[in-house]
């Protein structure tokens, strides 16, 4: 079968993740090449010698046999990475937020389906097996009509403040993963979201001009319910939960932990602390992105999240900006 000839756009944190996953688990691929504008190329080579590498991504975008451009740059230069690819044809697997703008993120979407290119965005906990599971028991019945969904989603520790600076802000940055989670797990559109937000982690955050802490309720078209709390910072790990509650019984996803062992002692009943962070509580849902991208690619199978998830998350994202502001819940048909 012919290989889906693909390039990767920075080489950061989630770049190592999708980069290695490739070849290690996806023979119907070829890393044809990689740029990123500060990794130093020897270094890289190193480690990778039969991949291209440039520090343009213009270079590897303008390569004839790339088929498709997965985007892992920093959030501030997605747009300009997506509207290169879109102008040389290939398609796009890109990190989530689209742009921090929405009216560039409109443009973005509307450009690539114009021009025929799928665009898939990286909302990896849709992956996930066991929030699969629970989607797959709502959608079967299983805890009948949705009244509730509870999301809870904290980060172990501050990511760096230059991140802080250019992520777009709690919502748009981190957050966003949940607001798309809710409308999976729904099944519906946001009408109303009421967002409060503190500084609780650390005031260099205020200083950044961004919130460590808040809470979100988002109200569906039908009138039920999500409540999301976020924390920059959980002293006992990466605390990711979801609960949702129907009127024939509700589903409950814990937490994934280092391991199983639980020990009760005279002193209580203890088990071990949460996975540590996205790389390894979230490994099963990259490759599992990736394996439904790569199909889209070579099966014309349907795109499972698309350009326009990604903008219905941002819309939100803008909405609990706007929320927190003005201290007030906002419309979405408010956010244009
Ligand atoms: N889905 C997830 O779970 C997840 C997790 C982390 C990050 N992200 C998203 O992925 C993106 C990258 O985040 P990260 O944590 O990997 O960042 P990072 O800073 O670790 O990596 C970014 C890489 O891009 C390179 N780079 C910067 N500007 C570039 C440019 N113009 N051209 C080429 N390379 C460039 C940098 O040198 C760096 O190596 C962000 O948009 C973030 O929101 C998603």
């Amino acid at each position: 079968m012919k290989k889906v000839n693909i390039a990767i756009l920075g080489i950061g944190r989630i770049g190592k993740i999708h980069l290695k996953n490739m070849l290690r688990h996806f023979s119907g691929v070829n890393v044809v090449a990689v740029a990123d504008v500060n990794f130093p190329a020897d270094e890289f080579k190193k480690e990778f010698r039969d991949i291209f590498f440039s520090s343009q991504p213009a270079d590897v975008v303008s390569i004839p046999e790339v088929e498709a451009i997965v985007i892992c740059t920093p959030t501030s230069s997605h747009a300009a990475m997506i509207e290169m690819a879109v102008k040389a044809g290939k398609h796009i697997f890109c990190e989530k937020p689209v742009d921090l703008s929405l009216e560039r993120t409109r443009a973005l979407v509307e450009m690539a389906k114009a021009a025929g290119v799928k665009l898939m965005l990286g909302f990896n906990r849709r992956f996930d097996p066991d929030f699969m599971e629970a989607r797959k028991n709502i959608q079967a019945g299983r805890i009948g009509d949705i009244q509730v969904v509870k999301i809870t989603s904290r980060d172990p520790g501050l990511p760096p403040l230059d991140y802080i600076k250019n992520s777009g802000g709690l919502f748009m940055d981190m957050a966003i993963h949940d607001f798309d989670m809710a409308r999976y797990m729904m099944g519906k559109e946001v009408k109303e979201v009421y967002s409060k937000g503190l500084v609780l982690v650390d005031k260099q955050v205020a200083d950044a001009g961004d919130i460590d802490t808040a809470l979100t309720t988002l109200v569906f078209e039908d009138g039920t319910y999500a409540v999301i709390d976020n924390s920059r910072k959980a002293i006992y790990g990466y605390d990711q939960r979801i609960e949702i509650f129907g009127n024939k019984g509700m589903i409950q996803v814990d937490n994934n932990l280092h391991n199983r062992n639980i020990i009760s002692d005279a002193n209580g009943i203890h088990h071990a602390l949460p996975l540590d962070f996205f790389m390894d509580r979230y490994a099963a849902s990259y490759l599992g992105e990736m394996q439904h991208f790569i199909d889209a690619l070579s099966n014309n199978a349907p795109l499972p999240v698309t350009g326009e998830d990604g903008l219905k998350a941002t819309v939100i994202a803008v909405a609990a900006k706007k929320s927190v502001a003005e201290g007030r819940p906002v419309l979405i048909s408010e956010i244009k």
